[in-house]
């Protein structure tokens, strides 16, 4: 018999009624979409990155199109956990879906002072720490490279939120696996994966790199295969659930994750080209599942490691 929900999951306590996830930083707070957008098409939706106190991000340009992709140095810009709580939390109930908060800090202390705030805030399901954003100069990037540090780190921020912890992952690490089995050891319940990849655009007439941050974060389709491959790796290496995500724009692109052993996936730059992406997806993933005469898009989760190459 099919089941009713085809595309429904409990990802590590947070209850979704599809596997798609709008990336954080590439969704607003949500309820800017909420008048012509049926928000409860996501699964979830991870708020756009808050820090302890407001930034004014990058200076600009801040973004530049590139091949199959685009490169941003927003650097976070955000008015701060206060404003969250008195402005954005009482309009989270307006999303109908769960939220993830997703947080980043300069040190140690920070991280777990907004996980601390967040952990009384029942409007948000989950806490996901952002330790790789690739432009910003003092945040999380230095936690996320070194396996030891992401220990201390998630293990701090475990120590003061109870509610579904999801580190997010920077492919900076050298060590990737590694970085994750720490999160994992540290008390992670999930885990997100990729951010964005470091990259840079030179303006030739300017003889200069083109953002003003120099360097910005490459997503779209051009990371996809890098993202694939990572969470490929990492689902053999760690027990928590995984969220894919890197180039997603279509329910094909979603299911390359999924087989490959994410449980969800975000979808972060193929919302700035269509806001109605979720519902698309969603629709294909349908269309899926009813064409391989499967019950339950669960089944697909990790299905490309049967291939005898891999065993
Ligand atoms: C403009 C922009 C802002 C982003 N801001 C954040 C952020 O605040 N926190 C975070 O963890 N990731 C942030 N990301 C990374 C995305 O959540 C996602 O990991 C990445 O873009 C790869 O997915 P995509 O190719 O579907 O965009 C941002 C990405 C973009 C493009």
């Amino acid at each position: 018999m099919k089941n009713s929900a085809p595309l429904a999951l409990d990802l590590a306590g947070i209850k979704m009624n599809s596997p798609l996830v709008a990336a954080s930083g590439c969704y607003g707070y949500g309820f800017e979409y909420g008048t012509w957008v049926d928000l409860r098409e996501w699964g979830a939706i991870a708020l756009q990155g808050t820090t302890l106190h407001p930034r004014e991000g990058n200076r600009p340009p801040r973004l530049a199109e590139t091949p199959s992709g685009m490169l941003n140095a927003v650097g976070l810009q955000n008015p701060g956990i206060k404003h969250f709580l008195q402005e954005v939390r009482p309009r989270l109930g307006e999303l109908g879906c769960p939220v993830i908060a997703n947080i980043a800090g300069e040190s140690v202390a920070e991280y777990r002072e907004l996980a601390a705030i967040l952990d009384g805030v029942d409007e948000v399901s989950a806490v996901e720490i952002n330790i790789s954003c690739p432009n910003v100069r003092l945040g999380g990037i230095s936690f996320g490279r070194d396996p030891v540090a992401v220990g201390e780190l998630v293990s701090a921020v475990r120590g003061t939120y109870r509610g579904p912890l999801i580190v997010k992952l920077s492919m900076e690490a050298s060590d990737l696996v590694a970085v994750g089995r720490a999160a994992e050891s540290a008390g992670a319940d999930a885990l997100s994966l990729i951010n964005t990849l470091k990259g840079m655009v030179i303006d030739i007439a300017a003889r200069r790199p083109f953002l003003g941050n120099l360097t910005g974060g490459l997503s779209g389709p051009a990371i996809r295969p890098v993202a694939v491959r990572a969470v490929w790796e990492m689902a053999v290496a760690v027990r928590i659930p995984l969220i894919g995500m890197g180039g997603i724009a279509s329910a094909e692109d979603a299911l390359q994750f999924i087989l490959a052993g994410a449980s969800a996936v975000a979808v972060g730059t193929a919302n700035f080209i269509d806001p109605h992406i979720a519902r698309e997806i969603n629709s294909g993933l349908r269309r899926f599942l009813e064409q391989e005469g499967l019950d339950h898009y669960s089944e697909l989760i990790g299905a490309a490691r049967d291939c005898p190459e891999s065993r």
